[in-house]
């Protein structure tokens, strides 16, 4: 598949975003980040191997994903370009693809390769199976 930006646009098949829970006890994590609150939003095994998912961390809509090598990664739920679902956008090591109009943001700090506005990151992290991200 090409992660090249295009304008053909495409429908949105984003599921309902599911509400999370304060992670009381999680905050210590190896990967627990810097500022913020920990919410446990569901289990790792909720977002399958190279796909993503939205979900609410504290109030907040989030789309997280789970790389095939493993990694999880965690945005904003609406695309910065016009509010495309991310979390049914394309991915693969290095960056995450909109599904509407494919503007495409990078991993490692959330700037668009194709000209949108930077895309949110949020810190995501497992903890004993649980899908753990900081808002
Ligand atoms: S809404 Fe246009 S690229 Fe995401």
């Amino acid at each position: 598949m090409s992660l090249a930006h295009s304008d053909a646009p495409e429908a949105p098949t984003t599921a309902p975003a599911r509400a999370g829970t304060p992670a009381t006890g999680v905050s210590d994590g190896p990967a627990a980040p810097g500022p913020g609150v920990p919410h446990v939003v569901g289990r790792v095994d909720d977002v399958p191997p190279g796909e993503g998912r939205a979900f609410v961390a504290g109030g907040v809509q989030v789309a997280v994903f789970r790389l095939r090598d493993g990694s999880l990664h965690a945005t904003q739920a609406a695309c910065p370009h016009a509010g495309g679902p991310l979390a049914d956008g394309q991915t693969d090591a290095d960056v995450l693809v909109c599904p509407l109009h494919l503007f495409a943001y990078r991993w490692s700090d959330g700037v668009s390769t194709s000209g949108a506005a930077p895309v949110r990151r949020y810190p995501v992290h497992e903890d004993a199976g649980r899908l753990v991200v900081t808002v």
